[in-house]
Order: C-alpha cells, then sequence, then structure tokens
C-alpha cells in the first residue's frame, strides 16, 4: 500500500515512522515534510494549501491512503475536494470533511454543538463587535480568570486568559476591534475558567465506532511552572496518573461517545481523528477544546504506545470497519521534551546547523528541520522532539533529559521540568 501524509512537523514525522513498521506500508510520502521525515520516507516538495497539487501527486505515486495531519487543510475542505474527483473514488482518506472539522474550525459551532448534546464544557456567550457592550457586562457579572477564545483557527494562540477585568475588556477589544486574528476573531467566546488539570483524549473514528488511542498531557507555555506564553507545545507525557479507568469511563460515556453520536444525528460524515482537550475538575470530564486531527507534540508519545498494526487501524477506519478492529497499548510509558528554537513562539531564528550526537536512547522526532546544501539545519520554532520510552515516567523522562545536550544548534531551548507535576503525584 502506498500512503501519503501531508504535513511538515514532528506530528508528521512519527506518523511515518508508525505506519511504516506495518508490513502493509509498501511506499510512504510526506508532503512537504522535514529533515527527519525524508530518512523514512519522500518527501513530496509541495503546497498542501494547493489541493490541485496534492491531487496531481496523489495520482502521480498511485498513494492508497492519504492522511491529513494538520487542521488548516481539513477546514479549508480538501477532503472534500479530493472526495469529489472521480479518479479518486478508491482513496482512502484519514481526516474529516470541512463540516466535521468545524469541531475544530470554529470555537462557537463546537460549544453550540456540545450544548446541543450534553457534552459537559464551560459554560460560554459569543460576542461580536455589535455587542461589545454586552461582553463588558457578562465580563462584569463573571469571577477571574476571564477566559476569551477567538471563534476561528488562531494557529494555537486564540486564547487569551487574564485575572484582571480591565484586561479582560481590553482583550475583548483587540480581538473584536482590532481584529487581532483577522476573520478568525471576529466573533469571541467569552468563557467560564475551569479549574481542574488537563488532559488529552484521542480517538480513532469510522463515524460509527470508535477506538481511543492512549491518553497524554502537554505542557504548553514555554517556561518552566507554566510561565510565560502559550506555543504549540513543549513536552507531552504519556499515560496520564490521574486519568484512571473510573476517569477514562466517564470520558467515554459523557465524552466520547455523545460526540460521535451527535456527529452521526447532525448527518456530519467524520472519519480520522477526534482530539479532546480536556479539564478534570474533581473528578469529572470538562471540553474545553475539539481538535480534528492528532496532536503534536502529544502524537509523538501516543503513537509508539499502540501496539496494534496502526496501518491496519487507518485502513479499517478509512474502510468503515472499525468495529473488527482491537486496539492494544503498550504497557511502557513515554515522554516527550521539545527542544525549540531562541526566540520562539515571537519571532524565532532559523537557519542554524544542527549537530546530532548520541540520541541512540530516545526517539528523535523532527519538526522545524530541513537539508540545505546537504546540511541539517532549522526552519522553525519547535526544531524536535526527543521521545524516551521506559517502564514508568521517571524513566522516560530520564532518558529524554540525558540526550537533551547531544543535540544542538546556536540558540536551543527546552523546557526542564516536563512531567515533574506528574511525578510529585506518583506516576
Ligand atoms: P486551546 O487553544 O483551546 O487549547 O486553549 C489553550 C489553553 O487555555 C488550554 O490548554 C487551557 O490551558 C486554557 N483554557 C482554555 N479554556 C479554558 C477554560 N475554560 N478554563 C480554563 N482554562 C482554559
Ligand atoms: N499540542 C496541542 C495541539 O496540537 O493542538
Amino acid at each position: 500500500m502506498n500512503i501519503l501524509i501531508l504535513g511538515s512537523g514532528g506530528r508528521e514525522h512519527t506518523l511515518a515512522w508508525k505506519i511504516k513498521q506495518s508490513p502493509k506500508c509498501e511506499n510512504i510520502f510526506v508532503a512537504p515534510g522535514n529533515g527527519g521525515t525524508g530518512k523514512v520516507a519522500t518527501n513530496l516538495d509541495l503546497s498542501i494549501k494547493d489541493f490541485d497539487t496534492v491531487s496531481a501527486a496523489i495520482k502521480e505515486h498511485q498513494i492508497d491512503l492519504l492522511v491529513v495531519g494538520p487542521e488548516e487543510p481539513l477546514v479549508n475542505g480538501i477532503v472534500d475536494f479530493l472526495s469529489k474527483d472521480k479518479d479518486l473514488k478508491k482513496l482512502k482518506i484519514i481526516g474529516p470533511t470541512s463540516a466535521g472539522a468545524m469541531l475544530e474550525g470554529s470555537k462557537e459551532f463546537a460549544k453550540d454543538f456540545m450544548n446541543r448534546h450534553n457534552i459537559p464544557t464551560a459554560k460560554a456567550k459569543i460576542i461580536t463587535a455589535e455587542n461589545l457592550e454586552e461582553g463588558d457586562q457578562f465580563l462584569d457579572r463573571m469571577q477571574p480568570p476571564f477566559v476569551l477564545k477567538a471563534d476561528g483557527l488562531a494557529g494555537g494562540k486564540g486564547v487569551i486568559i487574564t485575572e484582571e477585568l480591565p484586561d479582560a475588556k481590553m482583550a475583548l477589544r483587540e480581538l473584536l476591534v482590532e481584529k487581532k486574528f483577522g476573520k478568525a476573531s471576529e466573533r469571541v467566546l467569552i468563557e467560564e475558567f475551569l479549574n481542574g488539570i488537563e488532559v488529552s483524549f484521542f480517538v480513532l473514528t469510522d463515524g460509527k465506532d470508535f477506538r481511543v488511542l492512549p491518553e497524554a498531557k502537554d505542557y504548553k507555555r514555554i517556561y518552566e511552572d507554566d510561565k510565560g506564553p502559550n506555543t504549540g507545545g513543549m513536552g507531552a507525557v504519556s499515560p496520564v496518573i490521574f486519568a484512571d479507568r473510573s476517569f477514562k469511563e466517564k470520558v467515554t460515556r459523557k465524552i466520547i461517545k455523545p460526540t460521535i453520536k451527535g456527529l452521526q444525528k447532525e448527518k456530519i460524515d467524520y472519519c480520522g481523528f477526534i482530539f479532546f482537550g480536556l479539564i478534570n475538575v474533581g473528578g469529572e470530564p470538562y471540553v474545553i477544546e475539539y481538535n480534528a486531527r492528532m496532536g503534536d507534540p502529544e502524537t509523538q508519545v501516543v503513537l509508539p504506545r499502540v501496539k496494534t498494526d496502526f496501518l491496519e487501524l487507518l485502513i479499517a477506519t478509512a474502510d468503515g470497519n472499525l468495529i473488527d478492529m482491537d486496539i492494544e497499548y503498550e504497557r511502557y510509558s513515554a515522554a516527550t521534551v521539545v527542544l525549540v528554537s531562541r526566540g520562539y513562539p515571537e519571532f524565532y531564528e532559523q537557519g542554524h546547523e544542527i549537530s546530532i550526537g548520541n540520541t541512540r536512547m530516545v526517539l528523535p522526532f523532527h519538526a522545524g528541520t530541513t537539508i540545505k546544501e546537504k546540511k541539517l539545519v532549522t526552519s522553525g520554532g519547535r526544531v524536535m522532539a526527543l521521545t524516551g520510552l521506559g517502564k514508568n515516567l521517571a524513566e522516560s523522562l530520564g532518558k529524554c533529559y540525558s540526550c537533551v545536550e547531544e543535540v544542538n544548534w546556536e540558540g536551543k531551548k527546552y523546557r526542564s521540568d516536563i512531567g515533574f507535576d506528574l511525578k510529585n503525584i506518583g506516576q
């Protein structure tokens, strides 16, 4: 079977690495890929925003299965586009249509969807430039911290949390009046703050059935102790100790099942991953966000823990036969530490040559790397994720941190406390 993965991050490197292990995998391509994917797959140098070019590449390389990594092409309708092509009738696709991707593409849609299907989530109100004053009044009645969310895709930067009421009102204006994220912030959700610890769940669904992948916790802030601005993710661990059997049962019953049923009821065909960003509030799970794809860097800890042939799982998903597949997990723990460029998540440097020493203790997944004049150089904010596997969290983290100084470039940064909060509660 020939496989094409769209995207260029650590998530896509991990997907390629995992899929390649299946005996069913013949040829594997990543578009556009990065300096690491080029080692396990063939990189195709094309823009995934250009759906015609993607379609031509699928035909040229006789692709049987397409996996769409990031959210943007999904929200922009790549699956709808390819599904209409008569010559691609046999193409298997992992990724929802744009209607399904609205779970991620519009926070207002997601909130209304959860309310329609009684899925636990924070209470919220939608505000536009026209009813700004109503927004102010709503904030006046709330307790801090205040949570504001741009409705549309904002590259992971669309959520603002502030302690002070005047800051919240100012942020509301920045989003709606100054249109900080353009069209994406023409509508803003003001949301109740949920006090608890975060955990992410992932499922593969064919629209009828679903299989739950290992859960993960990611570390979004740039600095230790969860300080500083949000990033795409500075590290992740799996499993997550507080997500015990009873919590998982609640997540399945109160969140995952009603979500899949809700999609069916609303006649939204959904074939692919759903990422549930949850907060555990006193043992009860609440949804803070849906994503229509796998997480990055969560994929770097989730996939190594899947024991079942991952390509077979994807094929069953695309064919609507997930009911016939069981999913087994590996028993070990996984942790990943992301190495980033100086300046990230704001303006960051690029083009520094990367030297890699002894990384045999970890799985080194590439993100913002590229080959330039035969040298591996940095080309993004998040450059590499080092995943350690061990019998427990301490061992997997120990492996990550024993290798972080083996990968170097000018201005490399990382968080030195990934997983430490969970270690303290005994994982
Ligand atoms: P998101 O971009 O939706 O993942 O949100 C970014 C981060 O904001 C989340 O990872 C949470 O840490 C935080 N967050 C979002 N919504 C809430 C909420 N209602 N209560 C508390 N924290 C939240
Ligand atoms: N790590 C969070 C995300 O992929 O959205």
